[in-house]
């Protein structure tokens, strides 16, 4: 094979909105067999197939069949989290000392950018090709106080799949006022394959040494607990279902499995060394993440309850996959959301998260 013909991407038609507006689908394929499926609608990532160690090729993200199944979904599957990832509480913004306040999709709270946030609009498609690299790129303009925000603000989300089998997620927004955003990818992963069962056999590494405990109504309490010898200690390759369902522990117990942030070590961030690992034993899939953000949310789909209808009919359940939700929400000097996410005119947003595919 020459060079340009290892990777590919063609678009497609996705069907029509509610409001009769039509969406497309785009398909980015390279020579390994890695073919991933991403809507303009949300930024949805709909399909992954990647092959295993024995060449089998698999669907390993949870998804849906068509687009008003997306329009209905309440998981929030494969999209675009913003203008700001995770909850803010009683949706109050404070932004030098003037209080904005938000929609309030959650209990008492906005969550993921509200009840449109951009998991729910339409973006801006353009397929963009070079050697050895095809991307997708994705842009949506959000207006002032949509939502609740401050800010006219650009958003633009660069999807690109390389022949090494890189997958790429870029993230940029600009704004006209100081605002905050938080940008991630809720891509919900099984690695056996989205019909098949639970994540709890799946082995997961984070790179941190610290996460966030949270209070009842699972928001950080402002602590910074070490890992070690907790449940969340995933400093070496561990098994998800070890701990999942160790009520014991509190913070498990709040969550219905995992729900917290990780603060990444300082190699991740300064050295570009692994973020974090996933790995399936039984058939040798494992995805690599790397980023450039301060911490990651490992969310084990606890609210999963089978009401909706997943992709070739199958229903999923609660533990059916797991998100790598790499964000900006804290950091170690800001202990406090919001902060650690302003952007001005002056200094727009952009980050990168890079997940690998690989066989052991
Ligand atoms: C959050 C969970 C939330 C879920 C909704 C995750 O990103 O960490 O707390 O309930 O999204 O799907």
């Amino acid at each position: 094979m020459t060079s340009n013909t290892q990777v590919s991407i063609s678009k497609s038609d996705f069907g029509t909105l509610s409001c009769g507006t039509n969406t497309d689908i785009y398909t980015l394929k390279n020579q390994l067999g890695t073919r991933i499926s991403i809507t303009n609608y949300g930024g949805i990532i709909t399909h992954w197939y990647c092959k295993d160690r024995e060449g089998q090729s698999d669907d390993i993200v949870l998804g849906y069949d068509n687009i008003t199944s997306y329009e209905q979904d309440t998981y929030y599957l494969g999209a675009v989290i913003g203008r700001y990832a995770g909850r803010i509480d009683k949706g109050v913004l404070n932004i030098d000392g003037t209080e904005h306040q938000l929609s309030l999709n959650g209990a008492q709270n906005q969550l993921h950018g509200g009840f449109k946030g951009l998991n729910k609009r339409l973006w801006h498609g353009e397929i963009k090709k070079e050697t050895n690299k095809v991307s997708l790129v994705l842009t949506y303009t959000s207006p002032d106080s949509e939502e609740g925000f401050p800010g006219t603000v650009n958003f633009k989300v660069i999807y690109s799949l390389d022949s090494n089998n890189t997958f790429d997620v870029e993230y940029f927004a600009e704004t006209d006022k100081k605002t905050v955003v938080n940008l991630t990818q809720h891509t919900y992963f099984n690695l056996l394959g989205h019909t098949n069962g639970d994540i709890n056999s799946h082995e997961v590494m984070l790179n941190a040494d610290t996460f966030l405990p949270m209070n009842q109504d699972i928001y950080p309490t402002g602590e910074l607990a070490s890992v070690k010898d907790s449940c969340h200690d995933f400093t070496k390759l561990t098994t998800i279902g070890e701990n999942i369902d160790n009520n014991s522990d509190e913070q498990v117990a709040i969550a219905k499995g995992y729900d917290n942030y990780w603060l990444f070590n300082e190699e991740v961030l300064c050295a570009g060394k692994l973020a974090a690992q996933v790995q399936t034993a039984s058939n040798g899939r494992r995805i690599d993440v790397y980023t450039d953000q301060p911490c990651v949310i490992l969310y084990t789909a606890n609210y999963i309850d089978g009401s909706h209808l997943g992709k070739q009919e199958h229903t999923y359940q609660a533990r059916a996959a797991l998100c790598i939700e790499t964000q900006q929400a804290f950091d170690k000097e800001h202990l406090a959301p919001q902060t650690a996410c302003l952007i001005t005119p002056d200094a727009p947003f952009y980050s990168k998260t890079s997940f690998v595919m690989t066989t052991f």
